[in-house]
């Protein structure tokens, strides 16, 4: 397909839903946070009150994902759950699901579904390995857990949610054991994404350097 797509892969909190974000903007391309995906049919089993250990059951209310977006807010059927999705518990359930390979086939198509006209940029765990395999641009976002932590921490303060740093590592290294370790589309760079490892760089430095490596090959 001609339509370009920015495939943007990373681990939690590394900043690549605010540079994807920056670069779709910026391009007039759509957007994909596919945690999103992940997260709000955590959300919808958790209120549909399935099992946790109910691969069926996960499988269906991930095929059954009723969900829309509107700029910055996310719907599940018509409530809107921008807030809901982002809590701790609802990162950690989908962490867990994310595991099942049901789930994430559920979530195969709605994914495909969002490179439309005129480019899509995406971001995840696995849109360079597995979704968007032949993408214009791959690009694997990293920084160090202690980065990556005072990045959260301060997000979660700023909206005057409570956090320690301690149990955000704690938190961030059992998700990333989690992504990376697990059988099916674990987290890892595509053989030809662009490293960019942002520890010391500002949300604007890796949002230019995404759009300057976008011009280069476009
Ligand atoms: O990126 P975010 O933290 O919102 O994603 C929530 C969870 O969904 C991640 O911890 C990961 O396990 C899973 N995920 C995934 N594949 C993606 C995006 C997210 O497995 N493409």
């Amino acid at each position: 397909s001609k339509i370009p797509v920015i495939a943007i892969d990373g681990p939690t909190a590394s900043g690549k839903g605010t540079v994807a974000h920056q670069v779709a903007l910026r391009l007039g391309f759509h957007y994909l946070d596919s945690g999103a995906l992940y997260r709000l049919t955590a959300l919808s089993a958790i209120r549909k009150g399935v099992d946790p250990v109910d691969e069926h059951g996960l499988a269906k209310a991930a095929a059954a994902l009723h969900c829309h977006f509107n700029g910055e807010h996310v719907f599940l059927s018509n409530d809107d759950v921008t807030a809901a999705i982002r809590a701790e518990a609802v990162g950690n359930f989908a962490s867990r699901i994310a595991t099942l390979p049901t789930v994430r086939q559920a979530l195969y198509a709605l994914q495909l579904g969002f490179r439309v006209p005129p480019g899509l940029v995406a971001d995840g765990r696995d849109m360079g390995t597995v979704i968007f395999p032949r993408a214009t641009l791959k690009v694997f976002l990293t920084a160090s857990a202690d980065a990556r932590a005072a990045r959260r921490y301060k997000q979660l303060i700023g909206k005057g949610i409570s956090a320690t740093m301690h149990d955000l590592l704690k938190d961030l290294n059992e998700r990333d054991a989690r992504d990376a370790n697990r059988a099916i589309a674990p987290l890892k760079p595509a053989e030809d994404a662009y490293m960019l490892e942002t520890s010391d760089m500002t949300a604007e430095a890796a949002i230019n350097q995404v759009l300057a490596w976008y011009a280069a090959i476009r």
